[in-house]
């Protein structure tokens, strides 16, 4: 699905770390735009900037320079004590590693998420319930993350990353910790749910997974060195 109205605006999006005295631009001048409904993947060399990239949308760090706005905010600009009010109800985070609290069952992990959001109990129990029957996992509610597969428990992860309604869905190597097979069922997971409408950017590694979104921007040296649509309609090399 795609409805042509950016979620996501990045402009000229800058970052440099000091690694002692010698600055690296880890982004070095990043802009794109991504509509809703869109699967986005991001690929590029081990240090091109994509995690960076990442965590500035997620608002997890901020930029030396630039803008980043979703649904026309500019969350660049928000103060420090709103930033986890606006993780929580814009991003979804996705992990290679699942990042699941192990003690908590599926069912949980995905309430758990909802807690500070003024939601009553009965209402996150039932919507937890439903995301994860929507993942494939109502079955395994009751299970603990060391009683789940790898896949099953990313099913988890990307319930629990759902439960806000988040406008983006965020995901670092989201199959980087599993199997070819489970490869296939995170990566079908993600496509049914952009159809569905929501927003998803994910950073991998794996071509194969790439190749299967709608759009691969290719990162080099912090900066933007293709952004190329199935459609092949946006090809824009350096
Ligand atoms: N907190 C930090 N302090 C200093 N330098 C950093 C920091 N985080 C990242 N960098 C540097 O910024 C550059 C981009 O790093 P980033 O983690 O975004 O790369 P990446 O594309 O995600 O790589 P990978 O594929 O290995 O995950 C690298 O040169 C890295 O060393
Ligand atoms: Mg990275």
């Amino acid at each position: 699905m795609n409805n042509n109205e950016p979620v996501l605006r990045i402009r000229d999006l800058r970052k440099t770390y000091m690694q002692g005295k010698i600055p690296v631009h880890a982004l070095d001048g990043v802009s794109f735009d991504v509509n809703k409904g869109e699967l986005l993947s991001i690929v590029g060399p081990s240090g091109s900037g994509k995690s960076t990239l990442l965590s500035m949308i997620g608002l997890l760090d901020r930029p030396t320079d630039g803008s980043v706005f979703i649904d026309d905010v500019e969350i660049t600009k928000a103060k420090e004590s709103e930033a986890p009010r606006i993780r929580r109800e814009k991003i979804g985070f996705v992990f290679q590693h699942f990042n699941l609290l192990s003690t908590l069952t599926a069912m949980e992990n995905v309430d758990i998420a909802m807690r500070f959001n003024g939601t009553s109990k009965n209402r996150r129990k039932e919507r937890a319930f439903q995301l994860l029957t929507k993942v494939g996992l109502g079955d395994r509610v009751k299970h603990k993350p060391s009683e789940l597969s790898g896949g099953q428990q990313q099913r988890v992860a990307i319930a629990r990353a759902l439960a806000n309604e988040p406008a983006i869905l965020l995901a670092d190597e989201p199959t980087g910790a599993v199997d070819t097979k489970t490869r296939e069922v995170i990566v079908e997971l993600l496509k049914r749910l952009s159809e569905k409408g929501q927003t998803i950017i994910v950073v991998t590694h794996d071509m194969d997974v790439a190749q299967q979104t709608d759009r691969i921007i290719t990162m080099r040296d912090g900066m933007i060195a293709s952004d190329t649509g199935v459609a092949g309609n946006e090809e824009q090399g350096l």
